[in-house]
């Protein structure tokens, strides 16, 4: 069985990214390696974590094409994702998977559109069930509703990446608890818990797909 590379895409501390560092090479993960790893944040942890595990490192940030069309934010969003899917196209060795392990970006067609056509595929990590809290601060949004007893449980999800923000199809989930009365830190910390096992496990179900394609 050939390996498979990935990219993973991050934003901030990179504990997702950490797990999938750990699980490489392991039962958990086997014939995968990250080839690259992409941070649209200078001060993002993950990226001191990949150069630390010997992974080459990219920063891309939004701001440059904000400046170049400060009146067209479609336009500067268009260009920037037209320039991540370059990097990830044009970098040795070839990805075969991208994961979006806290990626804090939404990604338009002009990003998925040429990572498509190269046969690339793609999954995001988000910490809601499918339906629930798209977007941002999920975690945040189902504690409060779990506070109010409208929410007994939230969860976590990988899913397909699809235009539609936190839409496509699920690969793996996994139900959290929401306990009343504890904190959000505690139920971000039990969340984060679950994150990590789902992120290898949805990584590993995708590269088990492609391998038999
Ligand atoms: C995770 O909670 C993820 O679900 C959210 O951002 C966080 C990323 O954490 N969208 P890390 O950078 O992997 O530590």
């Amino acid at each position: 069985m050939t390996g498979k590379n990935l990219t993973v895409l991050i934003s901030g501390n990179g504990s997702n990214l950490q797990a999938l560092i750990d699980a490489c090479g392991t039962d958990a993960l086997p014939n995968a390696k990250i080839v690259h790893v992409i941070s649209n944040r200078k001060a993002a942890y993950g990226l001191e974590r990949a150069s630390k595990a010997s992974i080459p490192t990219s920063y891309h940030n939004l701001i440059p094409y904000k400046k170049k069309h400060p009146s067209d934010l479609d336009l500067a969003r268009s260009e920037y994702d037209a320039d991540l899917a370059n990097m990830i196209i044009n970098h040795a060795p070839r990805t075969d998977l991208i994961v979006c392990a806290g990626w804090m970006h939404i990604v338009t067609p002009n990003f998925l559109n040429p990572i498509a056509e190269a046969g690339i595929r793609i999954i995001n990590l988000h910490p809601a069930l499918p339906g629930e809290f798209a977007g941002a601060n999920a975690i945040g949004r189902a504690w409060e509703a779990g506070q109010k007893e409208e929410l007994k449980r939230t969860g976590v999800m990988i899913h397909e990446v699809i235009a539609e923000v936190d839409a496509g199809d699920a690969i793996v989930t996994r139900e959290v608890e929401i306990r009343v009365g504890e904190t959000e830190e505690q139920l971000a910390e039990r969340m984060h818990t679950v994150e990590h096992k789902l992120i290898v496990e949805g990584t590993r179900k995708t590269l088990e797909a492609l391998m038999k394609q």
